[in-house]
């Protein structure tokens, strides 16, 4: 339970983005497998920091979309943009990812930090790497376990381990794929201290999440997805007080959408 008792040092961890690369832009963007239109021509732009967490029922494209933003798979059709240009290298090195299983290289949990410290794109070398691992552990509350091997901790600590790993990069940009998806409330409760904290210092967060719970605690704005498209888009308490579509009422409702 995070109760306060790790005092972070937000001094000794590297200072927050300068955000560049905004707006990200998709323009007319569609993908499309197996004869299907799994995005449908999606045309939105995300303009400021905050926190964007995109709902919608199983099986809408939010997974697909988010790679999509993020670079991982190219689109069938249409075009991301960060601030009107196609990602290049650089661009790459400013945004990061976290999934809903943390994918965590085979060394103790200093060393996956240290190896994201290196080749990121600050490239830091020797004492102040070393400083900085500890900086990030301290943050998310793993600096007991420094040496264990990644691999074995327990989900809740890799997810931290996954997400301090993502934001030591400090990322300009960051999409999260339901990242407390097999979660414990204990668990989810370190993480969404971590993504708040990171939106409080100017990250621009993008987060899946099947957890309405979760996207009112967090989320500036609500992005409603069905069938690959927006179909609605709206600040947070104005979308759950007024969702302004029939299929997003349905499942702010509990009902079944498909
Ligand atoms: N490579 C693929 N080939 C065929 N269908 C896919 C592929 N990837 C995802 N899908 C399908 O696309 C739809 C959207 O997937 P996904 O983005 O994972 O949904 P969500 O994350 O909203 O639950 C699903 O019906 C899924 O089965
Ligand atoms: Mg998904």
């Amino acid at each position: 339970m995070p109760d306060g008792s790790h005092i972070v040092d937000l001094r000794a961890c590297t200072p927050g983005p300068v955000r560049e690369i905004l707006p990200l832009e998709a323009r007319g963007l569609t993908y499309e497998a197996g004869g299907h239109r799994l995005i449908d021509d999606l045309s939105l732009r995300f303009e400021d920091s905050g926190l964007s967490a995109i709902i919608g029922p199983n099986g809408a494209g939010k997974s697909l979309l988010l790679r999509l933003l993020h670079g991982l798979i190219a689109p069938s059709g249409g075009e991301v943009l960060w601030r009107g240009q196609a990602a290049d290298e650089t661009i790459r090195l400013r945004q990061a990812m976290v999934f809903q299983r943390p994918v965590l290289l085979r060394r103790s949990v200093a060393g996956n930090l240290r190896y994201a410290l290196r080749h990121g794109r600050n490239g830091a070398a020797g004492a102040s790497v070393g400083s900085s691992v500890e900086a990030w552990l301290t943050r998310a509350n793993l600096l007991h376990l420094a040496d264990r091997p990644a691999r074995l901790l327990s989900g809740g600590e890799q997810q931290r381990l996954a997400l301090a790993r993502a934001l030591s990069r400090r990322p300009e940009v960051l999409f999260l794929d339901e990242p407390t998806a097999s979660l414990d409330p204990t668990a989810t409760l370190a993480i969404e201290e971590l993504i708040g904290q990171a939106r409080a210092e100017g990250t621009k967060v993008i987060l899946v999440t099947h957890d309405l719970g979760q996207a009112k605690r967090l989320a500036d704005e609500i992005l409603f997805l069905h069938r690959g498209r927006v179909e609605a888009r709206a600040p947070t308490e104005q979308f759950f007080s007024d969702p302004e579509n029939d299929n997003a009422a349905a499942f702010l409702a509990g009902r079944l959408v498909f």
